[in-house]
């Protein structure tokens, strides 16, 4: 049995900015972005799950993001009212940011991170 005894637990609260404004965690802001959410239920659980997964995968743009392997992490993941479809969308949207500009994931500064501003789909393809 693991313990928690002295290990760091984040919560899907602990996504967001601890700025006044609560400025949201790329991935959160994707999920607004690309209405991956409705009645909430399931979010906090993928939110947490994609959020790891962002962590492993694509730390120091080691590889382009997978949408095979987002559609296996969410099969662990109960969601009745999107459809996945907008779900695995947003998770891919982030995880092609993150791989574009080098981004480590552990050093997002929600507030100030670009990738709020990329356009759906992630940056334009560089000439
Ligand atoms: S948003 Fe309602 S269960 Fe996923």
């Amino acid at each position: 049995m693991r313990s928690a005894d002295g290990a760091e637990i984040i919560t899907v609260e602990g996504l967001a900015a601890d700025d006044a404004d609560r400025t949201l965690h790329p991935l959160q802001a994707a999920f607004k972005r690309h209405f991956a959410l409705q009645c909430g239920f399931c979010t906090a659980g993928i939110l947490m799950a994609a959020t790891e997964y962002l962590d492993e995968t694509t730390a120091g743009g080691a590889r382009p993001p997978d949408e095979d392997e987002v559609r296996r992490l969410l099969s662990g993941h109960l969601c009745r009212c999107t459809g996945y479809e907008p779900i695995v969308a947003a998770i891919a949207e982030v995880a092609t940011a993150l791989q574009l500009t080098g981004i480590e994931p552990a050093d997002i500064e929600p507030a100030e991170t670009e990738i709020d501003r990329m356009p759906p789909g992630g940056a334009e393809p560089s000439p």
